[in-house]
């Protein structure tokens, strides 16, 4: 027999003449040619398919699976086709949900954990898992009940279960430059996996960020695509195992997913699910190096992109899903979709996407919208709109991943070997481990006169709000979606960057005080600050320009006061990706970018210390695999562009035998004023974002800059006039923090962010007062919120909160305000207002109006 590999060589070779080849090639492309999808077939003038590498794949087919896959197809209703195709959230369906419709897969998202939780322990999450695999084994009422595979992002470690190793992120393990090391985190990571009862991670994600203001740079390794398939294939292998191996699939491993195909890291002006426009020779060259090593090494699934390549949906593509990863590259896996990442497609919306199935989209990740895609897929495929071949070869896609894992043989979540046994959760090995990362991933950028390493028996002060917190070390995708500003007690396993330095400086004699805001009483021999960006995940990172916002306001004039005490300064900064700190690199002795080491804060300190006997403990082995700004305007910014000019070159990074001198740099950020804004704040400290002004009126459609109704003072908040108070007329009025620009928070609204503002109730007649946001000429989201703020009536400033889901609800269109806070009143009233912005939902409740102390 020949192999589907053969095949598929002799379907681009113009010399195959034997027949059955010829109809085998044929077939192959019946299984995908069906549907209109608004993608070019392979072979038009439009695309290149020579362009994209022909892979020797591993035959994850053979005989005895394909037989098998032929019986079950044969024994399944199409219902039951539709059900496997489809993937909802644990946070959104029941068990008995899973049983009745048959679905194939449940995902945890990133906020979501058994018991209402963004995340839990082992115990839940293992309880949870057995519920759902209960639930898709129940026999009745088909003939043969298929077992689900359960899904999580583990995307640095296991990241959301308490106890979990959490690794630093990718972009931290690419300045490693060690596969090894990478391939060693994939196993351990697939190991704690099995404790909880998952089958399957989303990782590792082989994006190829070209522009750091992505939100997801840290998720990416390198902007080097040639790293980036360093790792892709080992990782692969430490997940799953080697393919064609014993190992393979075992006990210990997991399902794993190349992600996300394709360009992800290549959208204009880094904007998270955007639009790449590379060219066909580039996405391939550039952001589908990852792909080959991960096919090569029997990566089962393959995730779909939220992102588009010239406008068009990835989740739709059907040149790129089909005839370029399935034909071209030969992959046999499944492609699984992003949270609703089909109704990205024209035409589509969460609950229907015909379009994405015949393009080669193989199972929906539909989170909350998996009854209504459900219907509506059993529907179109009934009337043929999807066709049978199409479905079936779908599930005949998820089938052979399931049965290469071994599914029916895998039996119960928690009966099988590594179940529930929570020393592997945070086992000393990879504890160890992940402190061999960390410190391995450490880049350091400046070490004047050598100031680094130091000696243990110095008397040290550690500042900064990095210092000393887990959580923020730790970055997005950390326990919570977006993780940050959690406890140190949810970290069991975890030790912050201070833990580490103290036991550094206490084991050789020395002493250490902790002081975050950099006050001291004694002066000490060497100051630490460890600062930087606060936690992130996705759209919410993305940014306007590379300029370093302190979320502290703080670490800079700390530093400048320890320099002008004659205190030497080391900085850590944690960052997901570089950004321009010049003024930070020019107060600081020594500087070191430390990413978002994870949980193993202990490896900063194996580092910048020297052993108690005075010898360099571990030197710097760290590279950047990143280029770093010269100023805040420099990006994108990658090695061979054209008058390419970093401050630190991609590969850059000292160590102890250099000299790390670095002459003082400009602190020219290189922006105009009206770049300094900070996406998703309207309002703070008294100033406007640039693009926004206040407007009045009689009402909300007759809002102009001077609109007189409305009389508006300065009065004070925190500091010296940095509020506005609006006094309304007997006959009402209206307010609006006016965008000159439509600002589009359709993405914020998904991500379930809330609009915060401080306020101050002071006089209230009758009539409501709403609160919302506008969207154009006659488009409004208005809440009436007059009874909660007349309650508030003299109790001093207290700040409110409402979902943006809520507005959208009150009619906004939420992807084209042009107001993201606007006030009306029906009657007389006073109220004062300060600090408008977004911010992430506290409580994963929504809060249509809820207030709390200021
Ligand atoms: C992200 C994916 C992730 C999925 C499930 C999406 O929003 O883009 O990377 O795997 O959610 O949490
Ligand atoms: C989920 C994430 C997902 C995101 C997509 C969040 O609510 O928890 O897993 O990636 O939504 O928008």
């Amino acid at each position: 027999m020949i192999g589907r590999g053969e095949m598929r060589r002799a379907c681009f070779c113009a010399a195959a003449v034997a027949l059955f080849l010829i109809s085998a090639c044929a077939d192959r492309r019946d299984e995908a040619a069906d549907g209109k999808t608004s993608g070019a077939q392979a072979g038009e003038s439009q695309y290149n398919v020579t362009l994209w590498p022909e892979i020797e794949t591993p035959d994850l087919t053979n005989a005895e699976t394909e037989a098998r896959i032929d019986a079950l197809l044969a024994s399944m209703t199409l219902e039951q086709k539709v059900g496997q195709i489809i993937q909802a959230d644990s946070s959104s369906v029941t068990p008995e949900e899973v049983r009745q419709y048959r679905l194939g897969s449940v995902l945890s998202g990133g906020n979501s954990a058994p018991g209402g939780k963004a995340y839990a322990t082992a115990d839940e999450w293992l309880a949870m898992a057995d519920a759902f695999y209960d639930a898709s084994v129940d026999p009745e009422g088909v003939e043969t009940a298929i077992p689900i595979l359960l899904g999580i992002d583990a995307v640095h470690g296991h990241n959301n279960v308490i106890g979990g190793t959490v690794f630093p992120h990718n972009i931290g393990l690419g300045a490693a430059r060690d596969p090894d090391l990478v391939r060693r985190i994939a196993e351990a990571t697939a190991k704690e996996l099995r404790v909880t009862g998952h089958d399957w991670t989303f990782a590792p994600t082989v994006a190829v960020p070209q522009d750091d203001r992505w939100g997801r740079t840290y998720e990416g390794f390198s902007e080097d695509p040639d790293i980036v398939a360093s790792y892709a294939g080992v990782i692969v292998e430490g997940l799953q195992g080697e393919l064609d191996s014993e190992a393979f699939m075992g006990p210990d491993k997991v399902v794993s997913t190349a992600k996300h195909y394709l360009g992800d890291g290549g959208t204009e002006g880094g904007r998270d699910q955007g639009d790449a426009q590379a060219s066909e020779a580039d996405l391939a060259r550039i952001h589908g190096a990852g792909y080959p090593p991960a096919i090569r090494a029997g990566a089962l699934s393959v995730m779909a992109s939220f992102s588009s390549w010239k406008g068009e949906a990835l989740h739709a593509h059907r040149y790129l899903l089909t005839d370029v990863l399935k034909d071209r590259m030969g992959f046999d896996g499944f492609v699984v979709g992003d949270w609703n990442g089909h109704a990205k497609v024209e035409g589509c919306t969460n609950e229907d996407c015909p379009a994405a199935v015949n393009a080669g989209l193989d199972m929906f990740m539909a989170p909350d919208s998996w009854k209504g895609l459900y219907e509506n897929t059993l529907n179109e495929a009934r009337a043929g709109e999807i066709s049978e071949a199409r479905l079936d070869d779908a599930v005949r896609r998820i089938l052979r991943a399931k049965l290469r894992f071994g599914v029916f043989e895998q039996g119960r979540p928690s009966g099988r070997p590594l179940s529930g046994d929570e020393t592997v959760l945070g086992a000393p090995e990879h504890k160890a481990l992940a402190r061999e990362a960390v410190r391995k991933s450490l880049v350091l950028l400046k070490n004047n006169e050598g100031v680094l390493p130091l000696r243990r028996d110095l008397k040290v002060l550690v500042a900064g709000d990095g210092a000393d917190d887990i959580s923020k070390q730790s970055g997005g995708w950390t326990l919570t979606w977006q993780g940050g500003g959690l406890d140190k007690a949810l970290f069991p396993n975890g030790e912050s960057v201070f833990d580490g330095l103290k036991a550094a400086v206490e084991s050789g004699g020395g002493q250490i005080a902790l002081s975050e805001n950099g006050a001291y009483d004694e002066k000490p021999d060497v100051a630490i600050v460890v600062f930087g960006e606060d936690s992130y995940a996705e759209f919410q990172g993305d940014l306007d320009n590379v300029a370093f916002n302190d979320p502290s306001g703080e670490a800079l004039a700390i530093m400048r006061k320890l320099k002008a005490d004659g205190v030497p300064v080391i900085s850590v900064f944690l960052s997901g990706r570089p950004l321009w700190v010049n003024p930070e690199l020019n107060a600081s002795d020594a500087f070191v970018a430390a990413w978002l080491p994870g949980t193993a804060g202990g490896g900063v300190a194996d580092v910048l210390f020297r052993d108690s006997d005075g010898a360099v403990n571990y030197d710097f082995t760290g590279r950047l695999s990143y280029s770093w700004p010269k100023n805040a305007a420099q990006t994108p910014l990658n090695k061979g562009d054209e008058g390419y000019d970093p401050l630190f070159a991609l590969g850059y990074g000292l160590t102890y035998e250099d000299d790390g001198s670095l002459p003082a740099l400009s602190e020219d950020s290189g922006l105009d004023e009206s770049d300094k804004g900070t996406p998703g704040v309207y309002f703070a400290g008294g100033e406007f974002a640039p693009s926004i002004k206040l407007m009045t009126g009689a009402d909300v459609s007759s809002l102009s800059e001077d609109g007189g109704a409305v009389s508006v003072r300065r009065v004070d908040h925190q500091a010296q006039e940095d509020a506005i108070e609006l006094s309304f007329p007997e006959s009402g009025g209206a307010a609006a923090l006016a965008s000159g620009e439509a600002i589009d928070l359709s993405r914020e609204t998904v991500g379930q962010l809330e609009l915060s503002f401080a306020f101050r109730a002071e006089m209230f007649g009758e009539g409501a007062m709403d609160i919302g946001v506008l969207c154009g000429e006659g488009c409004a989201g208005m809440i009436d919120l007059g009874d909660v703020l007349r309650e508030g009536e003299g109790a001093g400033w207290r700040r409110m909160r409402v979902t943006l889901a809520c507005f959208a609800d009150a009619g906004a269109d939420m992807s084209r305000l042009s107001a993201p806070f606007a006030i009306e009143t029906h009657g007389a009233a006073r109220i004062a207002i300060a600090d408008v912005h977004l911010v992430q939902d506290a409580n994963g409740v929504k809060d249509c109006g809820l207030v709390e102390a200021n």
